[in-house]
């Protein structure tokens, strides 16, 4: 069956139909791979596929992440996942809505502020891809904004200004930002920075997108307050409303975006009362 797309944003975005990602073949990889170098993010409704099947068709696409150890949301019930499984939810180990106090619940609400996907590791990542399962009645849409198009409107004065300046990334920075989730000193030395360039050039289209967001802590070689105030002068840019495309969730949707072309964040939803359960696997940039 032929993939068939319609855009949902003016900028960037559409929904693909015609896609069985419980079929994992060459061509479906080369598909999907033109779609989401077109798009940045690709909806694709309506599949009906397990952990396992999820992390097979990831695996067209390169090596997969596995997620750290987030106190308070590894335990029994990931076990029944495959390790390369990041579960997006509000669920405990054992089924239950998380309390206020849980810090897994803590770690996950830094996702509201706009990030991209592990530029807090060195290897990077490509594709991160999120299925929907139990979603609630309404809220906890997930935004996201075309880092491409935000480059390309820049001034040619901000475009040469930003050419080979790099920026230092790290998880602990997000987490930092609303408090709630202390690291441990393990933590800390497990998870060490990492060091991007600002501007990002895409190996498949040759185009140019912003690598900025929430993990960002400083530009190197720059005063801390002055790589701030560049930084969030292109966040601020970059994620006016009239870039942002919100997708609302139903069950079975699949969400596939390039971290190297957008950025999302999650929005809020009554999550000591409803419950919202995804899963995401992501594509490393990098070898490790
Ligand atoms: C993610 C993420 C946002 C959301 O899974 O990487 O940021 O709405 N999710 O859950
Ligand atoms: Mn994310």
């Amino acid at each position: 069956m032929a993939i068939h797309a319609r855009q949902l944003h003016p900028l960037f975005a559409a929904e693909l139909t015609g896609v069985d990602t419980s079929q994992p073949t060459p061509e479906l990889r080369a598909d999907i791979e033109r779609m989401i170098d077109q798009h940045g993010v690709c909806v694709l409704p309506g599949q009906n596929i397990n952990a396992q099947q999820q992390v097979d068709f990831a695996r067209l696409f390169g090596a997969l992440e596995r997620p750290p150890q987030v106190r308070g949301s590894r335990g029994a019930r990931d076990a029944k996942f495959p390790p390369e499984i990041f579960p997006i939810t509000n669920l405990t180990e054992d089924g239950q809505i998380q309390t206020e106090d849980n810090a897994a619940r803590a770690y996950r609400l830094a996702n509201a502020l706009w990030h991209t996907d592990s530029t807090f590791r060195q290897t990077g990542a490509t594709y991160s891809m999120l299925h929907a399962r139990v979603v609630p009645p309404h809220g906890a849409d997930t935004q996201f904004v075309d880092t491409r198009a935000a480059y390309d409107r820049l001034p040619d004065t901000m475009k040469s200004r930003l050419e080979g300046l790099e920026a230092v990334h790290s998880i602990w920075e997000s987490r930092g930002k609303l408090g709630g989730y202390t690291p441990t000193p393990e933590e800390l030395v497990a998870r060490p920075p990492a060091r991007h360039p600002l501007v990002k050039v895409n190996p498949n289209t040759g185009r140019r997108s912003l690598l900025i967001a929430s993990h960002v802590s400083h530009i190197i070689g720059w005063p801390e307050a002055e790589g701030r105030a560049l930084i969030d002068e292109l966040m601020e840019l970059a994620t006016r409303p009239e870039m942002i495309f919100s997708h609302q969730w139903r069950v079975g949707d699949m969400v596939i975006w390039d971290n190297r072309s957008t950025m999302h964040r999650a929005t809020p939803f009554e999550d000591g009362v409803y419950v919202r359960d995804l899963t995401r696997v992501t594509v490393r940039e990098f070898a490790a």
